[in-house]
Parts: structure tokens; C-alpha cells; sequence
């Protein structure tokens, strides 16, 4: 099968033969028709996560994935082959499979139906960021009429924050430059804060003297560099990153913490329904052939992505 792989530790992913990989216990193998990229594809890639977990090469890249069903390991249920599935491929010693191939094997703990009104594209799409966005707006647990920043809105995992926020009630302020600030708009936000152009902290201050609710961080990787100065006494921050120090949040007057996304079935799922009923946009802005995945990635990796970067990789 093609797979876009690394082939030892420190190479540069390429797009190279490799055999279909069997399905063992409690696996699904899919054929893959779309895989939606995320920013940890990258930090796979590198060997970001070598310390933490133990990699095995060749590395298959990509996390999240739609296709059918090719084949079930031992003790799988509720999917067969010829299903029309979406999933994602969770994070277990060793890494070595991905889903930016021909075929991917997933642990069936995170394979679900895909709902007959997405497609393979748009429910690629939604594992990894649909359930980091639903965990970071669980963690701030907005309040209807609430304010929550949102920084980092623009990307993948905001662009779904923005509408969940906005689902509970809350006024949703989202960082975002002024070229995409219609399309936050349009997901929810009340208000587009321009990053590029002076201050969030200043711009969000002068907005909202008394501070905001909540704060969700989607860009920061220290705690330094979180704008927890603009959330008032009592209100909450959450981040993706592990920039959530509790301490110093707890310095502040603030409670919160870091997220972790957990793509399983009964989180995707009903995120899954959300968007085929219509309540929640899958902002796929960008979709490319298996060929150009390594652009894709590289586009994440300049912090250009805009929405959701999906990889058709068969009909
Ligand atoms: N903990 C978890 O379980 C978990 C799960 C998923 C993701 N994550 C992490 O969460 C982060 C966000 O994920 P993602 O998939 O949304 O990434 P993404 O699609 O790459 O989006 C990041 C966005 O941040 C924007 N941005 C860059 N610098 C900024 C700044 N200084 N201020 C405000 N916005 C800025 C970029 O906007 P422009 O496009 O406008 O430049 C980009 O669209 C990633 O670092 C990822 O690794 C963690």
C-alpha cells in the first residue's frame, strides 16, 4: 500500500511502499478514503514524542480517518467489514501505525459509524480536533452569557471550540486575522481579535475591562505566555498544550488546567450527529491527494491552517 511514512527516526516523511498491516485483537482494519491531519502529526514526524512513548519504524503518519472496513480483529464488535467508518488511530506504545495510507489499522475503542449524511472528507475531519475542542470547552464549562477567549481560534481545533462555546450560550471572543475574521463570524464568535496586528492582551483588556470568563489557550506552550491577565478573578483557562500551570493559575485567582482529547467512540460519536444535523460546521478549508499530505503538514507546521486540512487518499 502507499503510506506516507518515516523510515528511521530523524527522516523526512516520504510516500513509499509498505505491506497492509493484519488487524490483531481488538483492531479494525480500514481502507482509507480520507485522513484529516492535526498539528501532532508533525511532532510524530520530528520525534517530538519519543521520550514518552517508543516509535517503530517504518512510521505511518496521521491520527483520524474515514474509510470501510476491511477487516476485524478477534474480539471486535459492533462494526463488520464493508462498514463505512470514521476513527482514529489512539495514542499507544508503539507508534508506528498511521492513517495517511492506503489502509490503516485502529484500535476499535475509537471506530464509530459514520454518519450516512458526511462524507469521508468532512468526517476525516472531526476526531482528534472535535473532541480537544469539546474537552477545553468542558474544562472552562462556559456559563450562557458568559465571555471565553478563545486563542488560537483560527485552526482546527478552535474553529469547533468557537461553535461549542457559542452552542452553551457563552460570547465567544476568537483570535483570528482580519482575512478570516467572516469565517469565525460565522462559526459564532461575537468578536475577532487581529494576533498579527498589536496586542491580544491589550485589545482584549480594553474590550473587556473587568476580564473575560474563561479562556481557552490554544497556542501558548509555557505558562508565561498565557494571557491569563485578561480572565477576571474566579474564572477558569484551559490548554492544549500542557501550558496550564495550576500554581500559577492558582497565583491569579484562577482555576483550569490542561486537556487531553479523547477520540473515542462515545465522544465522535455524537459530535459526528452534531454535524450531520447541521448544528456543528466541520470547517474542512483545504483538502489534497495523498501526494500533497506533506505540504498539508507543513502548512500546520507554519501555523497557516485555516479550519481543517483533509487527505483524500482513495475513491
Ligand atoms: N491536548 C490534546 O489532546 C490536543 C489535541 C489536539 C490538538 N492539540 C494541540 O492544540 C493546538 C491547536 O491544534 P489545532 O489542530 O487547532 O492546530 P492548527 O490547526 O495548526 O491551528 C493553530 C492556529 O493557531 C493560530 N495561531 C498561530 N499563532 C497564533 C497566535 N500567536 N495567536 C493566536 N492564534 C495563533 C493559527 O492561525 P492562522 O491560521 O490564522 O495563522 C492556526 O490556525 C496544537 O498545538 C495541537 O498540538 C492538543
Amino acid at each position: 500500500m502507499r503510506a506516507l511514512n518515516v523510515s528511521a527516526a530523524g527522516e523526512q516523511p516520504a510516500i513509499s511502499e509498505l505491506p497492509v498491516p493484519e488487524p490483531g485483537d481488538g483492531v479494525v482494519l480500514i481502507r482509507v478514503k480520507a485522513a484529516g491531519l492535526n498539528a501532532i502529526d508533525n511532532a510524530i514526524a520530528v520525534g517530538m514524542m519519543a521520550q514518552m512513548m517508543p516509535h517503530e519504524y517504518p512510521l505511518v503518519l496521521g491520527r483520524d480517518a474515514a474509510g470501510v472496513v476491511e477487516a476485524v480483529g478477534a474480539g471486535v464488535d459492533g462494526v463488520a467489514v464493508g462498514d463505512e467508518v470514521f476513527g482514529h488511530v489512539l495514542l499507544a506504545p508503539p507508534i508506528q501505525n498511521g492513517t495517511l495510507a492506503e489502509y490503516a489499522l485502529l484500535p476499535a475503542a475509537s471506530v464509530a459509524h459514520k454518519p450516512a449524511g458526511l462524507d469521508f472528507v468532512t468526517a476525516a475531519a472531526i476526531p482528534l480536533a472535535g473532541a480537544a475542542a469539546l474537552a477545553a470547552v468542558e474544562a472552562v464549562d462556559p456559563q450562557p452569557g458568559q465571555t471565553v477567549l478563545i486563542v488560537g481560534a483560527s485552526g482546527g481545533v478552535g474553529s469547533y471550540a468557537v461553535q461549542l462555546a457559542k452552542a452553551r450560550g457563552a460570547t465567544v471572543v476568537a483570535t483570528g486575522t482580519a482575512a478570516d475574521a467572516d469565517r469565525l463570524t460565522t462559526l459564532g464568535a461575537s468578536s475577532v481579535i487581529d494576533f498579527t496586528t498589536e496586542s491580544v492582551a491589550d485589545q482584549v483588556a480594553a474590550a473587556y475591562p473587568d476580564g473575560v470568563d474563561a479562556l481557552i489557550d490554544l497556542v501558548s506552550y509555557a505558562p508565561a505566555t498565557v494571557l491569563t491577565g485578561v480572565v477576571r478573578k474566579g474564572g477558569k483557562v484551559a490548554s492544549t498544550l500542557g501550558a496550564a500551570d495550576e500554581q500559577t493559575l492558582a497565583g491569579a485567582g484562577l482555576t483550569g488546567g490542561n486537556i487531553m482529547a479523547g477520540p473515542v467512540r462515545e465522544v465522535i460519536v455524537p459530535l459526528a450527529e452534531q454535524a450531520a444535523a447541521g448544528n456543528l460546521k466541520v470547517d474542512v478549508t483545504t483538502v489534497l491527494p495523498l501526494e500533497q499530505a506533506a505540504d498539508g503538514l507543513a502548512t500546520i507546521a507554519a501555523g497557516k491552517a485555516s479550519g481543517k486540512i483533509v487527505i483524500t487518499v482513495s475513491e
